[in-house]
């Protein structure tokens, strides 16, 4: 009988086949598009076309992360997208972000059992979470409230040193998935499941969520929910990022930059897509409803969910990694399927409409539900997994503000009165 790691071992490889093929169409089709720059050496000052939004506002450099929007690539420290998700643990991209390159075996091996010994969570959070009421909390504000509490736990919160400071950030990034697993058990009444500290982050993950050793039919559970980590890791001064960076500038403690970011990839328009997107795909409900469904979305302006981003005027290369995987996990299930396709059909129109014409194209929200719909994962839950992963990049790059940290402090142009005269309370009149 096969062991669980040669289970994986299996899972992975036939995950590796699919991303390699959507990384060399990808790279067919986009490898002659030219770099559209913001790389290179950089100094301050530096003059910029400022629109709505901060569109256009450049708030440093960074060594961390390139998200080639014309291209339609991301690299993490140089290495593209595509080869970390298909060769990679997750633990070694944690490592990557982290520490500037990729560990070696050792370096990997001590790392990861240091990940493991942080991973158990103080019974308090655990109190705590179960005294939020569910199910109408939303659980990103649970999860935002349990980073809270952990910061009151940590005795060192307030050293802002970054060695300090990235000791609990490979805190944080352990315990995550243990406190979201946590999250999702107690929305649902069921028991806690142990972590397991004999699996990898991503096995432990689903493990704790759904109490069952993530092996399906395909032996791929596993090595898909790496694969999503590794996807969703980091992505350039995003909201999220960004509003990290803002609070922890201030040399406040690295839980209350992080409970902020968690406040920020709850968002519609940021991370809270992805959840936004399965009920979309289910209101449609039907493939041959998809067309009518569009035509209606353009007449009254509709917002489609999982589509459009700032930077990205190509196709996102996350979701050319989850669209396939979402497909192979939809094989065996026809309800998935009949999602599935849903979402093929309107990924479809949009491309042929809103490609052509605004260079709308899909972005990681649009697949990333599917995929962990198909694991077995509830849709509120579906934010929560996304900042399971995107804690990397959070305090990857506020560490690496950190290093020469200036206050970030922008300024807004008043519109109103100069000149105003104070009233007496009793002589006014509205
Ligand atoms: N559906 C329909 N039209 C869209 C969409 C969309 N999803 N996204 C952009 N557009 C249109 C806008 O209406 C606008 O059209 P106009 O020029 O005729 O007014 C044009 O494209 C430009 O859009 P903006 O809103 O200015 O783009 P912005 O860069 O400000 O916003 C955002 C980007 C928030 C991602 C936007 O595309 C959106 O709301 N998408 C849907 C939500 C979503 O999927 N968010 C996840 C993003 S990825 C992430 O954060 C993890």
């Amino acid at each position: 009988m096969k062991s669980r790691d040669e289970i994986f071992k299996e899972g992975r490889k036939v995950v590796k086949k699919i991303i390699d093929q959507a990384a060399e169409t990808a790279r067919a089709e986009t490898d002659n598009v030219p770099e559209p720059g913001l790389t290179g050496d950089f100094t301050f000052p530096v003059k910029a076309t400022l629109n709505k939004g901060l569109e256009g506002a450049i708030t440093g450099s960074t060594g961390i992360g390139y998200v080639n929007g014309e291209k339609g690539w991301l690299l993490y420290r140089g290495y593209n997208i595509f080869d970390l998700a298909a060769n990679c643990d997750f633990e070694e991209v944690i490592y990557l972000l982290l520490y500037g390159d990729l560990p070696d075996v050792h370096e990997l091996e001590a790392f990861k059992k240091k990940l493991i010994g942080y991973r158990s969570i103080p019974e308090v959070v655990i109190d705590v979470l179960k005294k939020i009421p569910t199910p109408h909390t939303h659980p990103m504000a649970a999860l935002r409230t349990a980073i809270s509490v952990l910061g009151t736990l940590d005795a060192t919160a307030d050293d802002c040193s970054v060695d300090a400071e990235r000791e609990v950030a490979i805190r944080l990034i352990a315990q995550l998935p243990g406190v979201v697993a946590a999250i999702a058990r107690i929305r649902e009444h069921k028991r806690l499941v142990p972590q397991d500290i004999s699996c990898t982050h991503a096995c432990n993950f689903l493990y704790t969520m759904t109490g069952e050793s993530p092996i399906d039919i395909n032996n791929i559970s596993e090595a898909i929910m790496n694969v999503a980590l590794i996807l969703h890791a980091d992505h350039g001064m995003n909201n999220s990022t960004f509003t990290g960076i803002v609070i922890n500038s201030s040399l406040t403690d690295m839980y209350s930059s992080i409970v902020g970011a968690i406040g920020s990839l709850k968002g519609p328009l940021h991370g809270g897509a992805n959840e936004r997107v399965l009920y979309m795909l289910e209101e449609i409900g039907n493939i041959n409803k998809v067309e009518e469904w569009f035509k209606d979305a353009r007449a009254t302006k509709r917002k489609l969910m999982g589509f459009g981003h700032r930077v990205y005027k190509a196709y996102d290369p996350r979701g050319r990694v989850l669209k396939p995987l979402a497909k192979k996990l939809a094989e065996d299930h026809p309800d998935f399927m009949k999602l599935y396709d849903i979402a093929e059909k309107l990924d479809d129109l949009v491309c042929k409409k809103l490609g052509k014409e605004k260079r709308i194209f899909p972005n990681v929200d649009f697949y990333s539900g599917l995929v962990y719909r198909s694991l077995g994962i509830k849709s509120a839950m579906f934010t929560p997994i996304f900042a399971v992963s995107r804690i990397v990049g959070w305090t990857a790059r506020a560490l690496e503000y950190l290093q020469t940290n200036r206050i970030m402090r922008p300024r807004a142009v008043y519109t109103g009165d100069l000149k105003k005269k104070l009233i007496p309370i009793e002589k006014r009149k509205k």
